[in-house]
Formats: C-alpha cells, sequence, structure tokens
C-alpha cells in the first residue's frame, strides 16, 4: 500500500480512502482492510475525481482539514470519499438542486458530519451565501450544465480564498455536441483561464467516463 496523495491510497493498484464510518458501505463500494485499518476502494468507473487521479492528475488538493464548496454534490458518493479525506477538522458544503438525490445525500450527511448538504441551485449563490459562512479551500464542481464553466467561476468568485482551487468536471455532451470532445475542453479551460486562474493539469477521463474532461485550476 502507497500514499498517493494525502490521504489518497494505492492498494493493489486499486484508489482507496480510509474508510472513517468503518463498517459502513452506503454505496455498495468495496471494503479492505490492511494492518488492522478498513479502506474504501474509490471506483474510477463512478467517480470523476478518482477518474481524475487514475489518469494521472498531477496535484490532488483535497486533504486533511480542507474546506470544500462541492456544487453538484447528488448522493454523495465523490463527497463520501473526500470526506474520508478531509476528517472531522474539514468541511463539505454540498449544493444540489434535485429534492430526489438531496434525500439520498441527507442519508449521508447523517453519519459523516462533515458533510452540509444545501439544497439550491448552484447557479444561484446568493441563495446559499447565509450557509456557507466562510470561504473555502476549493470549489469543486460536477453539475453537467451548458453554462458549468460561468456558474463554476461566480461560485468562485463568491467563495473561495485567494490562491485556492477549483476542481471542474466538463461534460462536453451537456456543452456542444457540434465540435470535438478536446476542442470543447479546451475552450472551456480557456475561459477559466481567462477568468484568472492559472491551469495545473487537466485530463479527459476516457475510458473511466467517455466525452469528460477534469480540470484543476489555481486562482490568482
Ligand atoms: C453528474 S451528477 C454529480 C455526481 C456527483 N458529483 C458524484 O460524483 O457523486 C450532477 C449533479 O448535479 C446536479 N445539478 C445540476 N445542475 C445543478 C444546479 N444548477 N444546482 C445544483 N445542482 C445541480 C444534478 O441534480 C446532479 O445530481
Amino acid at each position: 500500500m502507497k500514499e498517493i496523495f494525502s490521504g489518497v491510497y494505492n492498494i493493489n493498484q486499486k484508489i482507496a480512502t480510509l474508510n472513517s464510518v468503518p463498517g459502513t458501505k452506503p454505496f455498495n463500494e468495496i471494503l479492505v482492510t490492511v494492518d488492522d485499518k478498513e479502506y474504501r476502494l474509490w471506483d474510477p468507473n463512478r467517480s470523476k475525481a478518482s477518474a481524475a487521479i487514475a489518469k494521472g492528475l498531477k496535484e490532488f488538493p483535497i486533504r486533511d482539514g480542507s474546506v470544500i464548496l462541492y456544487l453538484g454534490i447528488a448522493h454523495g458518493f465523490t463527497a463520501s470519499y473526500f470526506s474520508d479525506i478531509i476528517g472531522p477538522n474539514g468541511v463539505i458544503y454540498g449544493v444540489e438542486f434535485s429534492d430526489r438525490c438531496f434525500n439520498e445525500l441527507l442519508v449521508i450527511a447523517g453519519k459523516r458530519r462533515n458533510i452540509i448538504p444545501i439544497l439550491a441551485d448552484a447557479r444561484k449563490p446568493e441563495d446559499f451565501k447565509d450557509k456557507v459562512i466562510e470561504k473555502v479551500d476549493i470549489v469543486y464542481v460536477d453539475i453537467a450544465q451548458p453554462d458549468a464553466t460561468e456558474v463554476a467561476i461566480r461560485n468562485c468568485k463568491e467563495f473561495l480564498k485567494p490562491n485556492g482551487y477549483l476542481m471542474f468536471t466538463i461534460k462536453t455532451q451537456s456543452v456542444d455536441v457540434t465540435q470535438s470532445v478536446k476542442m470543447t475542453v479546451k475552450l472551456e479551460i480557456e475561459k477559466i483561464s481567462q477568468a484568472g486562474f492559472d491551469i495545473i493539469d487537466w485530463k479527459m477521463l476516457d475510458p473511466f467516463e467517455e466525452m469528460h474532461g477534469f480540470v484543476l485550476a489555481r486562482m490568482k
């Protein structure tokens, strides 16, 4: 076993985190015990953040104590791994606008007290400003919408600390179906760069997620 990023492990070529709620596997994930500690395998076919790591993302900014604004948290699958990594001193403000996903998220957040569920539209940061009570280290965006880049930038301007990180997934089919997948990703990256971010790294997520890009950027 090797720690590849803070709190992220490689166990026999599989990505894993230390299970902060031992004995539970709410998403039917595989549990593995090494040296009496229980780890959860983090399937890159089910999570774009894990796919980005599997594709060789060169930096992963989430660590013990990180404060994250997560847009499009859904039922909390990826967020549950972030929750393992950040530990009790970190917080995930998780924004989701689907009632169905939100209700499932509430169950996860009941066991993982570092996740704060927020039922809101990520396009309207003014509607959840009162719930995100601090500046965050990372804005993570996975909303699969045509205007996702603009939504990400707006939320970073509102909530991200100076030099904070944007972790951003691009579903190219939601943005533009008329041009090549890679060109769509490059054009969205250009918008992020022009908004005042340094692009640290980006990856296409195939074969784990076809037609998706993942961008890691830092606000100047
Ligand atoms: C691809 S899924 C997210 C999967 C999740 N990030 C994970 O890895 O576990 C996209 C989610 O974004 C939510 N979403 C889309 N647009 C949104 C918006 N404007 N505000 C809040 N949530 C939104 C959808 O309801 C959906 O649950």
